[in-house]
């Protein structure tokens, strides 16, 4: 797949309201390609869209807003076959809808269990399922970001939950990978450190770990899965590409 000689690609990032998949969909657009912005909540998307037209008026026919719970299927397939129909094709998917709970896994609930499951790791699943049909028909092809995380190469105390939804993603990562090997489709995986995004922020205002430390920039993030996206030929089917403080 030669995403380079590609003018007009367009790409769905999910989880796209705020933090490294806002970044991500921002640089994207900047770029050139169609985006497609959503998240679990309608006014959240709707602000985004609107916060970006302000600043990029230009960019109105490139941006398409839809809410979209990346752990129902009825809205994943929704928001496919909407996006599908307004731009022609999807060439990329970046999978980074996520949340964490910071609790020991003795005070984990059921619920929290569940919720980060269906979040992080089926979220992408349904992604992938409804998407890659797509992508496979698509002579020029596809590539698949997952957005796994540090935590999906270690453990860590407290977010044990996380950290099984965060190395499943990497499990996917290499399953998808060997599956579409022949099919002109890329799946990676990014692993980042801790960034600096409402994610972390609520867990240092909590005061699970301190204010100091040494966090990335979220543009740092989307640098790098731009990076990933547009000079495939530096990572390999199925990589997981660890992503630290210099
Ligand atoms: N921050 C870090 O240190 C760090 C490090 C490594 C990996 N990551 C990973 O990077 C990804 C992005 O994290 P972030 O730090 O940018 O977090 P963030 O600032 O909290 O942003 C998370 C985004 O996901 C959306 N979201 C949450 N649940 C969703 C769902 N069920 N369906 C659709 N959208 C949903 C949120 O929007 P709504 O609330 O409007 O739904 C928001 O747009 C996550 O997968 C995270 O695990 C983060």
């Amino acid at each position: 797949m030669n995403l380079e000689k590609q003018t007009q690609r367009t790409a769905i990032i999910t989880g796209s309201t705020r933090g490294i998949g806002k970044e991500t969909a921002l640089l994207l657009l900047q770029k050139g390609l169609n985006v497609i912005i959503s998240s679990r909540s309608q006014d959240n998307v709707e602000n985004i869209i609107e916060e970006i037209l302000d600043k990029f008026p230009s960019k109105k026919e490139n941006i398409l807003g839809l809410k979209c719970d990346v752990s129902k299927h009825s809205e994943v397939k929704t928001l496919v076959n909407v996006s599908v129909k307004r731009f022609g094709s999807i060439d990329i998917l970046v999978n980074n809808a996520g949340i964490v709970y910071y609790k020991s896994i003795i005070n984990t609930t059921e619920e929290e269990w569940n919720k980060t499951i269906d979040t992080n790791l089926k979220g992408s699943f349904l992604f992938i399922k409804e998407l890659l049909p797509y992508m496979i028909e698509n002579k020029s092809g596809g590539i698949i970001i997952n957005v796994s995380s540090g935590a999906g190469k270690s453990g860590f105390p407290n977010l044990s939950a996380y950290c099984a939804s965060k190395f499943g993603i990497i499990g996917l990562t290499e399953g998808v990978a060997q599956e579409v090997a022949n099919n002109n489709v890329k799946v990676i995986a990014i692993c980042p450190g801790g960034v600096d995004t409402k994610m972390i922020k609520d867990i240092v205002k909590a005061g699970y770990i301190p204010s100091n430390k040494d966090l990335m920039k979220a543009q740092e993030v989307a640098k790098k899965i731009y990076d990933m996206i547009f000079n495939q030929k530096d990572y390999y089917n199925g990589q997981s590409i660890e992503f630290y403080n210099k």
